[in-house]
């Protein structure tokens, strides 16, 4: 690939592979990997560290302009950090997953992320030749005007599928019903403030339910040769 910039945005539902896929495409293509959920998530964590009530929005808003937070975006190794403590195993306890959407939903706090989120975006073009970033509204809201919009899409029975694996190591009725609430409560909480059921104007479907996780990099891959060539 030559030197012309790339932003790449990819949105979807949780279990839809985003992130994972996302980060393939990114080292395939040379690019720096932004995962933007992982900082709502490090939000959450310094929240409940300096015990605020998430409910409480004004503090939390105000915790979301404080938040010294370093976001690593090598795609091999991404990394979040907050005040230079490693905080990337301790955002995907669950206890962050049941919480975050009550740090999600607050609006000043995505106005916030947002603006920070667009800045390392700024810096990544600059700096590494591109990004890709993935999240529920990187495509519509954070970076509509990148170069490349894809939607990754999951059928529900086949995102219960595969996070039923990721938790549980197998995907037996019993685990697909144990992950149900998480899954499907979390999207339906999240999809409250942005859309990412369903792709926007201008932004590729990529549906991955019969993929698997090479052919579903794959999918990516052709959607940003068929968008901006090789170039
Ligand atoms: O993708 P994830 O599970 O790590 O996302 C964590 C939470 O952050 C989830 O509740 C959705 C929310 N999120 C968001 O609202 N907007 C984004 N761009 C990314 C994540």
């Amino acid at each position: 690939r030559s030197s012309a910039p790339l932003v790449i945005a990819i949105d979807g539902p949780s279990g839809s592979g985003k992130s994972s896929v996302s980060r393939a495409v990114a080292t395939r293509l040379g690019l720096a990997f932004l995962d933007t959920g992982a900082m709502f998530r490090a939000l959450t964590w310094w929240c409940l560290e300096r015990g605020l009530d998430l409910h409480d929005e004004a503090a939390v808003a105000q915790a979301a302009r404080e938040l010294p937070l370093t976001m690593v975006t090598e795609p091999q190794a991404p990394g979040v950090a907050v005040d230079g403590t490693d905080v990337g195993a301790a955002i995907r306890e669950s206890r962050i997953s049941e919480q975050v959407s009550a740090v999600a939903t607050n609006l000043e706090v995505r106005a916030e992320l947002r603006r920070r989120q667009r800045e390392i975006i700024a810096e990544c073009r600059d700096r590494v030749g591109g990004v890709v970033a993935e999240g529920r509204d990187i495509t519509t809201v954070v970076a509509p005007d990148a170069d490349v919009r894809v939607l990754l899409y999951a059928s529900e029975e086949a995102r219960l599928r595969r996070r039923a694996k990721e938790l549980h190591g197998h995907a037996e009725a019993e685990a697909v019903a144990a992950t149900h609430a998480q899954v499907v409560h979390r999207d339906r909480k999240d999809s409250t403030v942005s859309s990412f059921m369903e792709a926007a104007e201008g932004v590729t479907t990529v549906d991955t339910s019969d993929l698997d996780f090479e052919q579903s990099v794959e999918a990516v891959l052709e959607v940003v040769a068929a968008t901006v060539g090789t170039r």
